[in-house]
């Protein structure tokens, strides 16, 4: 298997992980399943060190053109927001958080598949 086509794979079974666990979580409410959510956290940091070292890895090698510029940046942007998201909802605290948050972590996990397909699609 080539490196292009084993990251793609490893990528869309992270993506799965993360979606399967993500709806998991949501289903069964707070408090959060440990070994669910650890795995959830794990794959997403696991997915954050692998967009960075892509990331550096083509800014070395390559120079990338204004639009190529613009997707990358739109996918990192996208991918923290999840977390962002995804850790506000974590937080321990007694009142719940605002709706906008729930709302915005249903909405960038699938934002952020489509912008990585593009990009990769674009760069790889
Ligand atoms: C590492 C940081 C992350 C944390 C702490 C986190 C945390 C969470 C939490 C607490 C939930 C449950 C939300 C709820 O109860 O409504 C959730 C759901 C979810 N997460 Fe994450 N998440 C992280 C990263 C990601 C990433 C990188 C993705 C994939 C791009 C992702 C995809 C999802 C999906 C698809 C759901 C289900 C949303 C739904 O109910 O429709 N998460 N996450």
């Amino acid at each position: 298997m080539n490196t292009n086509l084993a990251r793609a794979a490893s990528l869309g079974a992270a993506f799965l992980i993360m979606f399967l666990s993500g709806f998991w979580l949501n289903r069964k409410g707070k408090p959060y399943d440990t070994l669910i959510f650890t795995i959830h956290k794990m794959i997403g940091l696991g997915m954050g060190i692998f967009l960075y070292m892509t990331i550096r890895q083509i800014h070395r090698t390559a120079s990338l053109d204004p639009i190529e510029i613009l997707l990358v940046a739109f996918t990192v942007l996208s991918f923290l927001a999840t977390v962002t998201t995804g850790s506000l909802l974590s937080v321990p605290v007694s009142k719940p958080m605002p709706d906008i948050v729930s709302t915005l972590n249903k909405i960038f996990p699938y934002i952020t598949v489509l912008s990585t397909a593009i990009t990769s699609y674009f760069l790889l």
